[in-house]
């Protein structure tokens, strides 16, 4: 009869345990939380701020259809007349160069505007770890992901507690498979508009005394790869974003699978220009950092990434002066070197600026339960113009990279009143549903609009679709309420596109 105090003593001494740990957390969030919240009010006293005025959208964003009830050009923007100190747009000649005036609300803080803006949204830590500033965000403990998992999702969606987005069944019929590749389709790389060559170029060495075999030092593109990788090039340097490729960004079985393949591997990016020339990571989720790309990037590639992430990749081989570490609102500057083909076809080389700002986004970080919140998590507005020689033809083009994270008016509004407009925004338009429990960390497409307006971005691409599911939505979802938040908005479809992965598109700079 020995068996039954010790079971007894052990099963309580194991209740116990729990309790102390459960009432621990309790008590830990109750302190962030109330810390977080104290920290936000003294911060709205002390920097009040105001969001974008109504009306206010970027230029070519209203659609052309209600455009035309007031004007007979596309060009011509409604709701300028609405800024308070903004030129009225002259209706008789929306083609004239005033056009983009009222564009001048973006990035028109002044010094002390600027610095309430900093304040207002600097990061903020307690306990050691970071957390989300901003009035929207509330507590969203491990027991919310657990009721939305063990009890929501199984009453409400039987069929989705082990959930990919209903595309296996729609893969099952020659409909379904026509759909998907209609909506998610996989293109090639289109060589001759990333490269300036077609397939089959040969590389000749990779050895850097010789010239690379490209040669594109103009122009912006911007190419999907899929989920937040993205391959934007300007003015000759390539950006890589939060790069995965592996068909799962966890090697295990409860880890969702890519719905498509790939577009292509890092590799067929690297060996054209001899390397990626700036990777930026918006934070350290295994869907954006996949540690199996470190090494396969070459050592000159430079790392800018949130505070808190440069062991992870110096872990992976990185060289530390390779990396820079931002939190929000830090710059970081680099003179890159671009190889450039003359009318003639010699290659030399030519300088570009890059200004990297990292800027808020409201959203957490974690690979595992004790490093949750140690690192950062950052959105990026980066620029990059020529170096000392005169180009005429070049143009500084301007990229806002948009981190997983949910809609707070005040603070987008505010990186568009510090560094935008933007000529081309990655926006993630994925993982929203239950909208109770997913928006506040992953924006819904509506809220994805309202976010490329705010930064005043004249053209923008969704992202964090249709590769991995990861919430209750369907695969086919995220496209399908962005075109009805465009129009419920009287927005151009062209304004905020998706794209198919691997398809490169020319973005157009406009005046300046
Ligand atoms: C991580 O940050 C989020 C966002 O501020 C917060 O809600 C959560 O409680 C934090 N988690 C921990 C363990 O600190
Ligand atoms: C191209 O560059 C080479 C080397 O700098 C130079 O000799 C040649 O004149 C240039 N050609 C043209 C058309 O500018």
């Amino acid at each position: 009869m020995q068996a039954t105090p010790t079971a007894a003593r052990a099963s309580s001494v194991a209740i116990a345990a729990v309790s102390v740990y459960l009432g621990g957390w309790g008590i830990y969030y109750a302190i962030q939380d109330t810390a977080r919240r104290a920290a936000i009010r003294s911060r709205r006293r002390k920097y009040p701020l105001q969001p974008r005025p109504a009306g206010l959208v970027p230029t070519r964003a209203r659609s052309a259809s209600v455009a035309s009830t007031a004007s007979t050009s596309e060009e011509h923007v409604e709701g300028s007349e609405e800024l308070p100190n903004a030129r009225v747009v002259e209706r008789a000649s929306p083609k004239s160069a005033d056009v983009h005036q009222h564009m001048r609300w973006y990035g028109a803080a002044s010094a002390i505007e600027h610095q309430s803006i900093r304040s207002r949204f600097a990061p903020l830590t307690i306990l050691g770890r970071y957390l989300n500033p901003f009035a929207e965000w509330r507590e969203v403990g491990a027991w919310e992901f657990l009721y939305w998992k063990v009890i929501y999702t199984p009453l409400r969606y039987p069929s989705r507690l082990v959930w990919d987005g209903g595309l296996a069944k729609d893969l099952e019929s020659e409909e379904g498979r026509k759909k998907v590749n209609n909506v998610l389709p996989v293109k090639r790389l289109d060589r001759q508009k990333l490269w300036g060559h077609e397939e089959g170029w040969e590389v000749v060495s990779s050895d850097a005394s010789l010239p690379p075999p490209c040669a594109k030092a103009t122009g912006t593109t911007f190419t999907w790869i899929g989920q937040s990788t993205c391959l934007v090039q300007m003015n000759g340097v390539n950006i890589l974003t939060d790069p995965v490729f592996s068909p799962q960004p966890i090697k295990s079985i409860f880890s969702p699978t890519r719905m498509r393949p790939p577009p292509c591997q890092i590799e067929d990016l690297i060996e054209e220009r001899g390397r990626i020339d700036i990777v930026l990571i918006s934070h350290n989720h295994f869907d954006h950092i996949d540690v199996s790309v470190i090494p396969k990037l070459s050592p000159e590639t430079c790392w800018v990434v949130p505070s808190g992430v440069r062991d992870l990749l110096e872990r992976h081989g990185v060289l530390p002066e390779q990396i820079t570490e931002l939190e929000w609102w830090e710059q970081s500057m680099a003179d890159v070197e671009v190889p450039a083909r003359n009318t003639s076809g010699t290659v030399s080389h030519v300088d570009r600026k890059v200004t990297v700002n990292a800027v808020p986004a409201m959203h957490w970080t974690g690979r595992d339960l004790l490093g949750v919140n140690r690192s950062l998590w950052n959105s990026y507005v980066v620029r990059v113009g020529g170096g000392s020689q005169d180009e005429p033809g070049l143009r500084e083009a301007s990229f806002f990279f948009c981190c997983d994270s949910g809609y707070s008016p005040l603070m987008f509004s505010s990186i568009g009143r510090a560094l935008g407009p933007i000529d081309v925004a990655a926006v993630p338009i994925g993982s929203y549903m239950p909208l109770w429990h997913m928006s506040i960390q992953h924006c819904s497409p509506s809220d994805a609009v309202q976010m490329a307006l705010d930064v005043g971005a004249r053209q923008a691409f969704g992202t964090h679709w249709g590769t991995w599911s990861m919430s209750d939505e369907a695969w086919d979802e995220p496209p399908k309420d962005l075109g009805k938040a465009l129009d419920e908005q009287g927005l151009s479809r062209k304004y905020f596109r998706t794209l198919p992965f691997g398809e490169t598109v020319d973005v157009i700079i406009h005046g300046k």
